[in-house]
């Protein structure tokens, strides 16, 4: 899609990747309708920029930011669900609370997004992004309600995708670990390695947007590393499970 002068939505943008996302769209000409929590806080600032705080896991706080693009600018021709969280946690307590918040942000918004597209364009083209992980594929420890959301998107973003008419396209983005406020709002004590900027995510964001691609490596040489070097995952991973039972043994004590 060409980005100049379409309306591109993009949620959790109030930093981050999204953050860095709403910079770049706009660079490249787009209109954009920005939401987040905390999205009216940030300095950012520009005549085709609209700021809308909303809580994405509210039950119709999604459609109202859809109402607003539309009222408006008259139509949305891309949305961005970009909006998610983790929880670095051992799931040895009942934690019903945790898995309806997170699946509520990380899944049920994209999807209802997802759909409200369908409806406001009927057959004609759109773009709908969603910020996935590399976990959907590489499952780390202390993330399993996480890994657990980005890999129901697979599913769902693998068989939406046979619904939509021609010129309709579904875009799965795969980040690996990236230098944003993530790791500490989910309370992972250590940093993370190896890392990338979000303005790198957001680069690739765009060229994907452009080339209408289904999925986005913004570090390419992920999934050539996950077939040609099998044993960096095995290590990564077997390293952090000694990070992570180091941390639970040192919280009990
Ligand atoms: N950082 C990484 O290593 C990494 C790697 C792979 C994938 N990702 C994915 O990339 C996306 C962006 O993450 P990030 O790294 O940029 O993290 P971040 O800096 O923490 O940004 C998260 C964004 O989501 C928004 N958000 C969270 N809960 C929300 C809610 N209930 N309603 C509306 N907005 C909400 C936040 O804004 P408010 O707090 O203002 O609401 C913020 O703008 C996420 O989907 C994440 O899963 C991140």
């Amino acid at each position: 899609m060409t980005l100049n002068k379409r309306v591109v939505l993009v949620s959790g943008a109030s930093r981050g990747i999204g953050y860095a996302l709403v910079k770049r769209l706009l660079d490249e000409g787009a209109v954009v309708v920005a939401c987040a929590r905390t999205m009216c806080e940030t300095s950012i600032a520009h005549e085709r920029l609209t700021k809308i705080d909303a809580d994405v896991a509210v039950d119709g706080e999604l459609d109202r930011v859809f109402n607003e693009a539309i009222m408006r600018h008259g139509t949305v021709d891309a949305f961005v669900a970009n909006a998610g969280f983790a929880y670095y946690e051992r799931l040895n307590e009942p934690t019903t609370s945790h898995i309806d918040d997170i699946f509520h942000v990380n899944v049920h918004h994209v999807i209802r997004g997802a759909a409200r597209m369908k409806q406001v364009k009927g057959e004609e083209p759109f773009n709908v992004m969603v910020t996935s992980s590399g976990v959907a594929f590489v499952q780390t420890p202390g993330y399993a309600l996480y890994s657990a959301t980005k890999a129901a998107l697979e599913g769902f973003i693998g068989s939406y995708r046979h619904e939509l008419a021609r010129g309709q396209v579904i875009q799965a983005v795969y980040p690996i670990a990236t230098e944003t406020a993530f790791f500490d709002r989910a309370n992972q004590p250590h940093r993370p390695w190896p890392v990338q900027s979000a303005d790198r995510v957001a680069k690739a964001m765009v060229r994907g947007l452009k080339k209408n691609k289904k999925r986005i490596y913004p570090l390419p040489l992920f999934p050539i590393g996950r077939v040609l070097t099998p044993w960096f995952f095995t290590w990564y991973v077997r390293r952090e499970k000694k990070r992570f039972d180091t941390h639970h043994s040192i919280k009990r004590r």
